[in-house]
């Protein structure tokens, strides 16, 4: 299977047309899709295209190194695994097999909460992973929550605070995706006309699993992966403000990361209540449609946010992504769906691949640019399209 896969993927975007193919439409719709006009999925990966590097010359590039060090940890490389929902809906296992790829390769895995395996089994898996939440609705959920994350060993939290309300994922709907899968005959035959899924993955989680549940919402088990009543896990969160980040802050004894920033304004007020980061995030365009890429504010946050990191995601598929994203004020960069596309058609070997193929780019890409660290890094190593400079 390696080589097949290392044939086969050249490119992180080389997994988006081998999952599509390996996936029911509904599940490869919930990875690969984003909400209304896919307008903030389109310009996150819009902004990286728009700037063009000035590569230096005759410099002596062979000590080049991209390791970098977050939050009291050294790390292989600058960039990790995004926090993203049911991913052993999407392979079997999918957060273990993520979280195992990542400590293999020496960088961070963010184990999102809406996963569907206890956390204190992805830890187990891999000490270093970190944890993201969603605020539950009520302060006594907030802090179960927490203590429960705290006790399971995790060192680094996050919050994602741009999901005030569900956004509208029109392409779910006509993909005939939801949470909880509604069962039908639809996702009968979707399911029949991928085997490879349906046995390989779907069936085996619930033959030796039973059925998936969202496990990690908060401090207790959640609703079920598949029912017919749409039950959701999602308690009301429109009402929740900054206080519910300064009462997490009281509580929470490790690295304290704000995730879905994207005004300078919200990054201060982050510092203020005690974050030590902060990711500048559109959500992969999956929440308010036309939201900025983040990219394009990155440079006004950095220069707000103080002592806290920086970290963005939202379209970073190369390593010329992140080096892009790292000269304009980025401590680190995350990658998102290519990451499950990858868990889907090859499972640990797939996702350990995708890393590869990043770190390969940008040794290649540091060379050929003329740098040695990433310090050296900076706006003088881009101009804009239209020659206005970075
Ligand atoms: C996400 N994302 C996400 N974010 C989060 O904070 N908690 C979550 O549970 C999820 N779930 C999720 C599922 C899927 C299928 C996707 C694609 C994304 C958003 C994710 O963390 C990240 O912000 C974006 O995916 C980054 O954009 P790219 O790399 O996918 O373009």
């Amino acid at each position: 299977m390696s080589t097949r896969i290392a044939q086969r993927a050249l490119c992180l975007d080389d997994f988006e047309e081998m999952s599509r193919r390996h996936l029911p439409r509904p599940i490869f719709g919930y990875i690969a899709g984003a909400t209304e006009r896919n307008a903030s999925l389109a310009d996150a990966a819009r902004a990286y295209s728009e700037l063009h590097f000035l590569p230096r010359v005759l410099r002596d590039v062979s000590p080049r190194t991209f390791r970098r060090t977050i939050f009291g940890r050294d790390w292989a490389a600058p960039f990790g695994i995004a926090p993203m929902g049911m991913a052993a809906l999407v392979a079997y296992r999918g957060d273990l097999a993520l979280a195992q790829a990542a400590r293999e390769a020496e960088v961070p895995f963010i184990l999102s909460g809406s996963s569907l395996i206890r956390m204190e089994e992805v830890i187990a898996a891999n000490p270093d992973a970190w944890f993201q939440a969603y605020l539950p609705g009520d302060s006594t959920r907030v802090e179960a929550l927490v203590d429960r994350v705290a006790a399971a060993g995790f060192g680094t939290l996050l919050l994602t605070v741009d999901t005030a309300v569900l956004p509208s994922r029109e392409n779910n709907v006509r993909n005939g995706f939801s949470t909880p899968l509604r069962p039908s005959l639809r996702l009968f035959m979707d399911g029949a006309m991928h085997p490879k899924w349906s046995i390989g993955s779907f069936l085996r989680t619930w033959a030796q699993h039973g059925m998936p549940h969202f496990e990690n919402s908060f401090a207790e088990r959640g609703a079920p992966i598949l029912a017919r009543n749409v039950l959701r896990d999602f308690t009301a969160r429109d009402h929740l403000n900054w206080e519910h980040l300064a009462l997490i802050r009281r509580r929470w004894p490790g690295w304290l990361i704000v995730k879905g920033v994207m005004h300078p304004d919200d990054a201060r007020r982050a510092e203020q209540e005690g974050a030590d980061g902060i990711i500048v995030s559109n959500h992969g365009g999956r929440q308010l449609d036309s939201t900025s890429g983040p990219l394009r504010i990155l440079p006004d946050i950095a220069a707000a946010a103080g002592q806290m990191a920086v970290m963005i995601d939202g379209g970073i598929r190369r390593g010329t992504d992140v080096l892009k994203a790292l000269s304009l004020g980025a401590h680190f960069c995350f990658v998102g769906r290519p990451m499950l596309h990858a868990a889907a058609v090859a499972g640990q070997e797939g996702i350990a691949h995708a890393i590869r193929l990043m770190k390969g780019e940008m040794d290649r890409d540091m060379a050929l640019l003329g740098v040695n660290a990433l310090e050296e890094l900076g706006p003088q190593y881009l101009i804009r399209t239209g020659g206005t400079g970075a």
